[in-house]
């Protein structure tokens, strides 16, 4: 969908890495596909003191080199068009003066480029900052408190915010109430890169687009679900922020979470943005919460030790650059978690993420439960293998069932079989970066895929019991060696229920069961 309004989009933190990777590059996308309005400013800000024209050539440079199309040529005359709208002005965040000047330039920019004083600003520094860079653009009129709907008299402004929002509840609390003080929720977008992921919002296409999935989605059909978010990247020089953070903050917090939601919510009253966040909200506020003790059976944590890992020696997390030599950190985790509810009683979510493992993944594997009769296991010891429903996310997007067949032949072989669907042999482009979608929906005022204030508190209400309790407790998270699967307590965690996780997505891997005639 085109972008009506006129508008300019403000980075801060215009000179740190995801600027340069993900954001400008999406603009230029935008921009490539004809999505971005005829006026329109790019304005980038950050402490550095350069010029526009600096600006301008790293501009240059981040798309040329990070573009998703970069590969069937970056159209040069587009690229021109774009710079001859891009800014940068420099300061600290929030420092009045800076933002006065701000201010002055984006207001010159309604003049020259017709922007109209429609403003999307766009928060991606250090955490420390967002707080400061919130209030000075309230206090300096930047932004004025409830003007986030098109048609707002003098323009509307909203306010894109990255991740981490907060490192706990009551930071998360306090962020929002430094929002609130200055903006209306309609402003405000928290972001989470994984629901512009085209499988992401697949999810809900799935669910509530089809019929044949929703009388089998309760614990009635379904045995139990495992999220896996893998990826082969070590902490490497990240160790200043990951140090603070940890996997279970860094990633299951938020996208996990955001996965969990949209696998287990009710059907929402419609698709704007308040009926599915009222969704999503109700099934945190049914996480049963893991206290106590309790930790140790449901929660495993575990550090990459070092070794030899993608055909190189990787140093372990304790010698990357800005972690402690003693550091508790996790860099992989595991919960097992429970949703009180009607639909879920009794069902296990169990969900796993870490650094260093052996693939790049992310992964949601819905498990139903066996048939009631077990008519071919009375030839055949073996059990006949599930059926599962994976919904892929990365590397390749897409939708796999997993039924049994029988192999042809005189004998009755059964074999666990794939049906493929994917995005890109079936649709036959490319799905959009995540980035590019967020922004864009930035622009036209859609919040259905961003977070909630009070939705980021009750994902925080489940997450700040675990940590605490790892915070308090002497036990070092388990060591594995990258290129595995964590530490043994997570395959525990699993295995002690009876289950396995499914940890490729290879069907081949199954078993074939073999049952005499
Ligand atoms: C970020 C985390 O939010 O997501 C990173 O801070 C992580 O640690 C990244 O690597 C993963 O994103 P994706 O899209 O590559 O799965």
């Amino acid at each position: 969908m085109a972008i009506e309004d006129p508008c300019s989009i403000v980075i801060f933190g215009a000179s740190g890495d995801l600027a340069k990777l993900k954001l400008i590059p999406a603009i230029y996308e935008l921009a490539r596909e004809k999505l971005l309005p005829e006026s329109f400013a790019l304005v980038g800000y950050a402490r550095t003191e350069i010029t526009d024209e600096a600006f301008r050539d790293s501009c240059r440079e981040a798309i040329t080199k990070n573009a998703r199309s970069k590969a069937s040529g970056i159209n040069k005359e587009l690229l021109e068009w774009l710079l001859a709208r891009t800014y940068y002005r420099s300061g600290d965040y929030g420092e009045a003066g800076a933002f006065d000047r701000l201010k002055a330039t984006l207001e010159e920019l309604d003049k020259k480029h017709g922007t109209a004083g429609n403003r999307l600003f766009y928060i991606s520094t250090p955490p420390g900052v967002f707080e400061s860079t919130i209030k000075g653009l309230g206090e300096r009129g930047l932004m004025k408190k409830g003007a986030g709907k098109k048609g707002s008299a003098g323009g509307w402004q909203r306010l894109i915010i990255e991740k981490p929002f907060g490192r706990d509840l009551a930071s998360a609390q306090q962020l929002n109430k430094t929002c609130y003080e200055q903006l209306a929720e309609e402003q405000i977008y928290r972001i989470d890169h994984y629901l512009g992921k085209e499988t992401v919002q697949n999810l809900m296409v799935m669910r509530f687009a089809n019929s044949m999935f929703e009388p089998m989605w309760n614990y009635k059909y379904i045995d139990h679900v495992q999220i896996t978010v893998s990826e082969t990247v070590n902490v490497d020089d990240r160790g200043g922020y990951y140090e603070k953070s940890g996997a279970t903050r860094d990633m299951i917090q938020n996208h996990i979470f955001q996965l969990l939601a949209l696998v287990a919510m009710e059907p929402p009253a419609g698709l704007d943005a308040t009926s599915v966040r009222d969704e999503k909200v109700k099934v945190y506020r049914s996480v049963r919460p893991i206290l106590g003790k309790a930790v140790d059976d449901f929660c495993v944590r575990g550090q990459y030790t070092a070794g030899e890992y993608l055909g190189k020696k990787t140093p372990g997390y304790l010698a990357a650059k800005g972690v402690a030599p003693d550091s508790k950190t996790e860099t992989f985790s595991a919960l097992k978690l429970y949703i009180d509810n009607w639909r879920w009683s009794g069902t296990p979510f169990y969900i796993r993420t870490g650094k260093a493992l052996p693939q790049k993944l992310s992964e949601i594997t819905v498990r139903f439960r066996s048939p009631p009769l077990t008519l071919f296991q009375k030839q055949n010891q073996s059990p006949v293998y599930p059926n599962d429903l994976v919904i892929k996310v990365a590397p390749e997007e897409g939708i796999s069932i997993r039924i049994n067949g029988k192999v042809p032949g005189g004998a009755l072989n059964i074999k666990s079989v794939a049906m493929d669907f994917f995005y890109k042999n079936t649709f036959k482009v490319e799905a959009p970066e995540a980035y590019e979608r967020l922004i864009h929906d930035g622009m036209v005022g859609d919040q259905a895929l961003f977070i909630r204030g009070d939705e980021a508190e009750a994902a925080w209400q489940i997450i700040d019991p675990i940590e605490s309790y790892w915070a308090a407790s002497p036990k070092k998270p388990e060591t594995y060696a990258p290129g595995t699967w964590g530490p043994a307590g997570a395959m525990k965690l699993i295995e002690s229920d009876g289950r396995t996780w499914v940890a490729t997505s290879d069907s081949e891997q199954q078993p074939i069961i073999a049952c005499a005639l």
